[in-house]
């Protein structure tokens, strides 16, 4: 199949698969930004974990045995597939690390966008509360951003969006205002976004409401049937809606 036709089977649409076989098949050199939110990586699976204590008690490899994170090979897959270096990864702060030396190796310019909760879940034992996502930026010289005050500024500051969670119902739904404002200062009209790890679709609908076009996988059928139904304005109990969100 020819470069031209293999974007064309993927374009604008949310296709059900694995992404690490599936990012194989697009040309190098086809899309203008990746934007992607992997799963996370969490010290002692995410349940109770007490920040430096775990994570000096145990080797990293030991960790990643006990959760899931991501092959970061796919970081040069991205790399492949993308005009120039334009990539958008929210990750938790155990991935940031990877994440950023490789675009420090790939001489990028690296931001750390954040999403400040203000109704984060209580916390009992020692630890700080779960306020902060941390969204990885990183960004080849030449990759032009656009202007605007609000789309320049490094933090956003809303409740995690318990609406949004219920209607589409994944648990680690992003805000798509957030979403939106990210795109709409890195891509410009047109332009195509991978999103690998697309969940309930909150990438796409961002895409679709400011003129972009986009490149979705994601491996569960539920979350693909989801994000789809979203696409259509349908919500999770299968409800249509009168407005996207
Ligand atoms: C953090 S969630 C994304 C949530 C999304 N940003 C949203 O707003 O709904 C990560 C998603 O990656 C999917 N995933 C995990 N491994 C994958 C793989 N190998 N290929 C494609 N999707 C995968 C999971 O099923 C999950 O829905």
């Amino acid at each position: 199949m020819g470069d031209r036709a293999l974007i064309d089977k993927y374009i604008n649409k949310i296709t059900c698969g694995d992404c690490y076989e599936l990012i194989k098949e697009l040309p190098d050199n086809s899309v203008d930004c990746v934007y992607t939110d992997i799963p996370y990586l969490y010290e002692n699976g995410g349940l109770g974990h007490s920040e430096m204590c775990v994570r000096t008690a145990r080797k990293k490899e030991e960790l990643k045995d006990i959760s899931s994170g991501i092959d970061y090979a796919i970081l040069d897959e991205f790399k492949r597939v993308l005009k120039k270096i334009n990539i958008f990864i929210w990750c938790s702060k155990l991935q940031l690390l990877d994440i950023m030396n490789f675009g420090g190796q790939n001489e990028c310019n690296i931001d750390i966008l954040v999403w400040c909760k203000t109704n984060p879940t209580p916390q009992t034992n020692n630890i700080w509360l779960p306020d902060i996502e941390y969204c990885v930026y990183m960004r080849e010289c030449g990759v032009a951003l656009n202007d605007g005050y609000d789309l320049k500024s490094k933090f956003y500051v809303s409740p995690a969006n318990k609406s949004d969670k219920d209607i589409f119902e994944h648990p680690t739904i992003k805000p798509l205002q957030l979403v939106k404002r990210h795109l709409l200062h890195a891509t410009q009209p047109n332009d195509i976004v991978l999103d690998c790890f697309m969940g309930s679709g909150t990438t796409a609908i961002a895409c679709k409401e400011i003129g972009r076009q986009f490149i979705g996988f994601e491996i569960s059928e539920k979350w693909c049937k989801i994000a789809n139904d979203r696409l259509n304005n349908i919500d999770a109990n299968g409800q249509i809606s009168r407005f996207a969100r």
